[in-house]
């Protein structure tokens, strides 16, 4: 395990020079909320919390926190599922809420420019008020940030039709733990020049440079869409159907996995009327366009695969609060089932046609350790989010089996042709597993790239590499 000395008052003192004293914080409060994230029960405090405002600041801080090997963990608004702003050796937390500002929304060439502390919702709302789209949503879109977003590439609902955050990068502004400041790429929609450092640094989770500036590519926003709500009496069935629809030339906007008990949870939690039958599962399907009569077709053929696929139980969502009703079902989910009991949350992901499989050996691990799982997500995407309850299991067993339980079920991804994560990162609470999808080589090759970026490992130490790797 590294160890990194606790900052002295001289280091504090410093570091209040370098990023004025405003912009530093040492008060407990403050320490205990930076301390955690949405990730489990997990609580870290760093020795400060600082807050620059420009990339000047970010440059002589870590140039200074670099010359004195002190850890600086990165954080965006907390929102994260893997641990990743957890400051686990303490020292700074760099929080870049401060550098909040849409830099430009350029029409003529589709893009925008932001700083890594913008919500995604205000970016899309921004955007939006120009006719244009900036589609990853993942579920905390409301107060994610985009630098967030970029560390640890991102998804959403839409991310089936549109991509993920990977998908709408240009080009990074970043500060290298030296000083450096650097342009990753360049603002254009091609670029065949030399390795892609832009693509590097989205999903490294903070562990290479601080993002500073974030150039999107965007897309004209789409006038129309439509919404399918399906019942199905089981969930396996639900996840046979998926790969039904993209056969037929169809790609909706979403198609989301909810079982059951996960609905009920949200329902129940914003007190709201839903009619429950025999049903075990739903799929929430959207198609978008500007053609609405061609959507109605589209939805038509969905329709039609699913009721020949065992579902008789299909709601189209006729206006807007429906539609609102229903994706407030589906976005509140993760904080419902957080709430619900001791619990670890996976995102696995697999080939899509291959969802009800790993569906499947969730329940059969169920039945033989006796946790509760809540699994819903991305089904259009194999991304499955896989919430392990601990339910009647006892605490020694809980600690005992839950290792082999997230095991199991993570060699079943691979032998799936899938990974440990399809978009909540790795960060802290994945790590231990990364050696199930990843080979000696590519730790070399990985730890080869850290040392290049970051030689003294200052930046987000303890994460993403298991220990002694
Ligand atoms: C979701 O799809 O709801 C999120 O990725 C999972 C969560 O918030 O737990
Ligand atoms: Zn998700």
């Amino acid at each position: 395990m590294v160890k990194y000395s606790p900052l002295t008052t001289e280091h504090i003192t410093k570091i209040k020079e370098i990023v004025h004293y405003e912009n530093v914080f040492q008060d407990a409060e403050t320490l205990l909320h930076y301390g955690h994230d949405y990730t489990e029960d997990l609580n870290f405090p760093p020795q400060i919390v600082v807050k620059p405002i420009n990339k000047e600041q970010i440059a002589a801080l870590l140039k200074y926190c670099n010359e004195n090997k002190i850890p600086v963990t990165p954080r965006g608004a907390g929102t994260g599922l893997s641990g990743g702003s957890l400051p686990i050796y303490g020292g700074i937390a760099l929080s870049l809420e401060k550098m909040n500002r849409i830099v430009a929304i350029d029409k003529d060439n589709l893009q925008a420019t932001v700083e890594p502390g913008v919500i995604n919702e205000n970016l899309r709302i921004a955007v939006e008020a120009e006719g244009l789209f900036y589609p990853p949503d993942p579920a905390s879109k409301g107060s994610c940030f985009m630098g967030g977003n970029v560390a640890h590439r991102s998804g959403g609902p839409k991310c089936v039709k549109y991509g993920t955050t990977k998908d709408y990068i240009l080009n990074l502004e970043i500060v290298l733990p030296s000083g450096a400041i650097i342009w990753t790429g360049a603002d254009t929609l091609k670029n065949s020049t030399g390795y892609n450092l832009t693509q590097l640094m989205i999903g490294s989770e903070g562990t290479l440079a601080i993002v500073t500036k974030i150039v999107l590519r965007l897309i004209p926003k789409p006038q129309h869409d439509l919404l399918l709500w399906a019942a199905f009496e089981n969930a396996e069935q639900a996840c046979a159907v998926v790969p039904k629809i993209f056969h037929q030339g169809l790609v909706p906007s979403a198609l989301e996995f909810m079982e059951r008990k996960a609905v009920e949870l949200s329902v129940a939690k914003h007190k709201m009327s839903f009619d429950f039958g025999m049903e075990q599962a739903y799929l929430l399907i959207e198609v978008d366009g500007n053609d609405i009569t061609q959507l109605h077709k589209e939805i038509e053929s969905i329709y039609n695969i699913l009721e020949s696929n065992g579902c008789n139980n299909i709601l189209l969502a006729e206006d807007a609060t429906t539609k609102e009703k229903l994706w407030k079902i589906r976005r509140s989910i993760g904080e419902v089932v957080k709430s619900h009991g001791i619990y670890k949350e996976e995102d696995t992901v697999v080939k899509r046609a291959n969802l009800p499989q790993l569906y499947n050996k969730v329940k059969s691990l169920e039945q033989l350790f006796g946790f509760e799982s809540i699994c819903y997500g991305h089904a259009g995407d194999g991304n499955l989010h896989v919430n392990i309850l601990q339910g009647t299991m006892t605490d020694a067993a809980w600690k005992n089996d839950l290792p082999k339980v997230i095991t199991t079920i993570f060699e079943t991804c691979k032998a799936l042709g899938g990974t440990i994560s399809g978009e909540h990162g790795i960060g802290l609470v994945q790590k231990q597993y990364m050696p199930l999808v990843m080979s000696k080589i590519h730790f070399q090759l990985m730890r080869g790239i850290k040392n290049t970026f970051d030689p003294n490992g200052i930046l987000n130490p303890g994460k993403i590499f298991p220990e002694n790797y």
